[in-house]
């Protein structure tokens, strides 16, 4: 059977940005069994999520642990209720008769149950009961009572010759006899899934809920192998429960049960049978999700991550081809860097020829997927090598490698998906990727492809505009404009981050500036190669007309480039403003404008593109040493500079070399954009 967690909170859903990596949703359990029953165990508000990717007919079976609210709101939001070709058993505890007046009464909702487009079968269950589910009963499930004011039903799902065990809400009580009881009802299970809202340094007695160190103790006297807690306090944040989850890796290591700290969305496969239509139903709701984002450096994110979900996997780059390689497009690696820290490596100027000889290369090479298990022990004739550079210079340890091509149109390949280590989600252990993460991951990537050249054809329509503005100033252009859109980017990333936006607007927003800004200085098309291209100062008729540039490039692009149109004339006119009201907007002094009325985007782009200036060599001016630059910065915050933004480009300093050494003046880029 396969099992999801859908909700993991007790008590009350949260939605605090500090609770969100576990999840705020309350106590939902998704299983399917090998032969085809859809079981949910408790009806709290991840229930309304694990409706979503439904088909539009079917038939659940949904057991209630307890009349609690956060076990039942999510109900009446569960969509085969709303659904004509759906039915729903609904086994309830007997004491929660008379049904269905407990659900619809007193206006909790507005359809009253006569009126649900489903057909609801309820059902009373009393606790020792055993109910018999699918064709020939192969599926049951069992009832036991377990200690929670009000009384509390537990379950024992058999299916798939696996058992899994489910407390619902449960107070390890003192007693011996309590105690034994509970050993009894652990024992036998595949996974128990159990409620530990609490640890013992703030259990409330009485409250109907356990510390996790009392599962541990009786899951050791019960011989439970994997335990995963769940019915997490809603006060617990994120940070705590990864220190738990760490306590609990250690515990397990050192010969204690091995259990992990439930998350929403983890899945879990017990006995012989691994749904698979749940893969469609994910990738169709995650290509919904990449229809909002624009470039391709958050569209790579999200992907690698979902990839990273299926698998489990430690790590993971994309390379994208480039001329005939495959260059480092982008990467995460939990061990290494610290999750935000990874875009770092976004810039890493890494190649790798498509050849045979590397994994990667070797799957851009055939097009087809490869799977090491163990890079330590590759199979005696592989054509291909495992590359340690990267584990030599960092520590990492690289065991598990899938590489995925990423197939293109007409038989294409865009590039190659490298995850690595597949971690068991129970001790962390490297194992090696399945057959069944293999095909998963194929059909995202065969999913994302087209999302993935629009990105790239939308990319190629503004570097065909800087080649244009590059036949006429070769050298500053290119490799100046893709800086200035990756340092504008991150300016923005680490301004977002600091001011608690929203992570999902800001890698929306951070793509389009990236893009926006690259285009600042296309106005400079306009202006005369003898005032462009003067080795000395200009003189001031000669900077009237310089300061032109910025109308004409918003006038260029007046049009066209579809949703950052805005944005880039508004840093094309904009990106000469000053903080303090002393920039331009054109040839005269018209249209000055100071503070916060100058767009932030374009405070932004200023603020790199005149970092850019000072550190690279102009025909006017020597190239200024890094750091004189920042201190030049820092000294103008406030005059030249928004402050705030100013502290910004000082927060992502660690971030410049990377930047320039992925866009160097005299790059393979730089020749892109050179007049052939
Ligand atoms: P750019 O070279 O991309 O420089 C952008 C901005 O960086 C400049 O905007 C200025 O704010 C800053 N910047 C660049 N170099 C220096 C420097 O040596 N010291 C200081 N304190 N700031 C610097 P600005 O001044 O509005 O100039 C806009 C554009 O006009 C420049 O773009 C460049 O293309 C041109 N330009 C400016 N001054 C001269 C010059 O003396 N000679 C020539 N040939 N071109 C110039
Ligand atoms: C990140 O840098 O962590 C996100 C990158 C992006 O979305 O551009
Ligand atoms: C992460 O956010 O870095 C973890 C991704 C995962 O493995 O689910
Ligand atoms: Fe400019
Ligand atoms: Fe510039």
């Amino acid at each position: 059977m396969e099992i999801t967690l859908r909700g993991v909170r007790g008590s009350i859903a949260v939605s605090d940005p500090g609770m969100s990596f576990y999840g705020g949703n309350t106590a939902c359990l998704e299983v399917r069994t090998g032969q085809g029953d859809m079981i949910f165990l408790d009806a709290g508000t991840g229930l309304r999520k694990a409706g979503e990717g439904l088909p539009d007919e079917g038939e659940a079976h949904v057991f209630i642990s307890h009349g609690h609210a956060d076990h039942i709101v999510g109900l009446w939001f569960f969509r085969p209720l709303h659904l004509p070709g759906w039915t729903t058993f609904l086994y309830l505890p007997e004491w929660l008769e008379p049904l269905p007046d407990y659900f619809f009464r007193c206006g909790f909702f507005p359809v009253p149950f006569a009126q649900l487009r489903g057909a609801v079968v309820p059902r009373l269950v009393r606790a020792g009961q055993s109910v018999a589910l699918g064709q020939g009963g192969r599926a049951s499930v069992e009832t036991f009572a377990t200690c929670h004011p009000g009384g509390c039903l537990g379950y024992r799902v058999c299916a798939d010759d696996a058992v899994l065990l489910y407390t619902g809400d449960h107070e390890i009580a003192e007693d011996p006899a309590a105690r034994r009881e509970a050993v009894g009802f652990l024992g036998g299970a595949d996974l128990a899934v159990v409620d530990a809202q609490y640890g013992r340094v703030n259990i409330q007695r009485g409250f109907g809920h356990s510390a996790w160190e009392d599962w541990m103790e009786l899951a050791a006297r019960a011989g439970t192998r994997r335990l995963v807690l769940s019915h997490h306090d809603p006060l617990r944040t994120d940070a705590e429960l990864d220190a738990l989850g760490k306590r609990l890796w250690e515990l397990g290591k050192a010969g204690q049960a091995k259990a992990l700290v439930g998350r929403e969305g983890l899945s879990f496969t017990l006995g012989s049978f691994r749904h698979n239509r749940r893969s469609d139903d994910m990738i169709a709701l995650f290509l919904e999700e990449l229809s909002a984002y624009r470039d391709d450096a958050s569209l790579l994110d999200r992907i690698l991550l979902k990839a990273r979900e299926i698998t489990q996997a430690e790590a993971g780059t994309i390379f994208l081809k480039e001329d005939g390689q495959l260059a480092f497009a982008y990467t995460h690696n939990d061990v290494l860097f610290s999750v935000g820290e990874a875009h770092r490596y976004a810039y890493e100027a890494i190649r790798i020829p498509v050849s045979l000889d590397s994994i990667a290369g070797y799957a851009a090479a055939t097009g087809r997927p490869l799977r090491v298990p163990d890079v330590r022990a590759l199979l005696p004739g592989a054509p291909y090598r495992f590359n340690d550079v990267f584990d030599r210079r960092t520590g990492f340890a690289t065991r598990s490698v899938l590489a995925l091509p990423l197939p293109g149109s007409r038989g294409r390949t865009l590039g190659v998906m490298q995850l690595i280590n597949s971690l068991d989600p129970f001790d962390g252990a490297p194992r090696p990727f399945s057959e069944e993460m293999e095909r998963d991951c194929l059909a995202l990537a065969r999913k994302v492809s087209g999302i993935l050249e629009r990105s790239a054809a939308e990319r190629r329509g503004i570097y065909g505009i800087l080649r244009m503005a590059a036949v006429h100033d070769p050298f500053e252009t290119g490799p100046h404009a893709e800086r200035v859109g990756a340092i504008a980017a991150e300016i923005y990333h680490f301004w977002a981050t600091m001011r608690g936006l929203d992570q999902d607007l800001v890698r929306h927003e951070k793509g389009r500036i990236r893009l926006a800004a690259m285009l600042h200085d296309i106005g400079k098309v306009g202006v005369s190669d003898l005032i462009l291209k003067k080795p000395g100062r200009l003189d001031p008729d000669e900077f009237a007309v310089m300061r032109g540039h910025v109308a004409i490039g918003a006038s260029i692009l007046a049009d066209g480039l579809g949703d950052i149109a805005d944005m880039a004339r508004d840093i094309a006119l904009h990106h000469h403003q000053r903080w303090d009201g002393r920039g331009y907007a054109g040839t005269t002094d018209e249209g000055r404008l100071a503070g916060e009325d100058i767009p932030l985007q374009a405070r932004v782009a200023s603020l790199a593109d005149v970092f850019d200036a000072l550190v690279s060599p102009r025909c006017y001016k020597r190239p200024w040493p890094f750091a004189v630059a920042l201190d030049y910065v820092a000294g103008e915050a406030g005059r030249h500079f928004d402050p705030e933004l100013a502290g910004c480009l000082a927060g992502i300093r660690d971030l410049l070399p990377s930047i320039y050494a992925r866009f160097p003046d005299e790059s393979l880029l730089a020749g892109a954009f050179r007049p052939s």
